[in-house]
């Protein structure tokens, strides 16, 4: 990622993390009505699971300028997904709900621009992910 597009990326997100509860719960409301077969995986509190993706993107935000960093805490969050019953193919759908909830928190802020510089933080961190699950198998 470029300077520019980290830069679109904190600054839209610093306007989505006031409204974290509201957009957690846009975002599974997405999610859900994109593929009602990954509800049951979810198994605790929505609030609760709403609260801690929120957290591990602004962690993975805030450290857009030293992604080296976090890539071991990404990889193990990988792992563990393996054992909710996440499959590679749900990443797509994750991202196409997180992308459409940050246009819903953003409006006209989210720019073309803007959009693409995230889709770039979500493929990064779904691809990191994926291979520390498929190693993990
Ligand atoms: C960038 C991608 C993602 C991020 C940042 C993320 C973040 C998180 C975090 C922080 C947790 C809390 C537990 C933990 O840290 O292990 C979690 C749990 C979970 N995630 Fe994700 N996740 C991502 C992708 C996905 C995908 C693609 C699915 C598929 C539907 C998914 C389904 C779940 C489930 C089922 C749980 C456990 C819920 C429970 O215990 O009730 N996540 N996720």
């Amino acid at each position: 990622m470029n300077p520019e597009e980290v830069k679109l990326v904190k600054e839209s997100w610093a306007k989505v993390a006031p409204i974290a509860d509201v957009a957690a719960e846009l975002f599974y409301g997405k999610l859900f009505e994109l593929d009602p077969s990954v509800k049951p995986l979810f198994k605790g509190s929505m609030i609760e699971q709403g609260r801690k993706l929120m957290a591990m993107l602004t962690m993975a935000v805030n450290s857009l300028d030293n992604l080296e960093s976090i890539v071991p805490s990404i990889q193990a969050m990988g792992k563990r997904h393996v054992g909710y019953g996440v499959k590679d193919e749900h990443y797509d759908t994750v991202g196409e709900a997180l992308i459409w909830t940050l246009g819903q928190g953003l409006k006209d802020d989210f720019t073309e621009e803007t959009k693409t510089a995230w889709v770039g933080v979500y493929t990064l961190v779904a691809t990191t992910m994926k291979e520390a699950a498929t190693e993990a198998a």
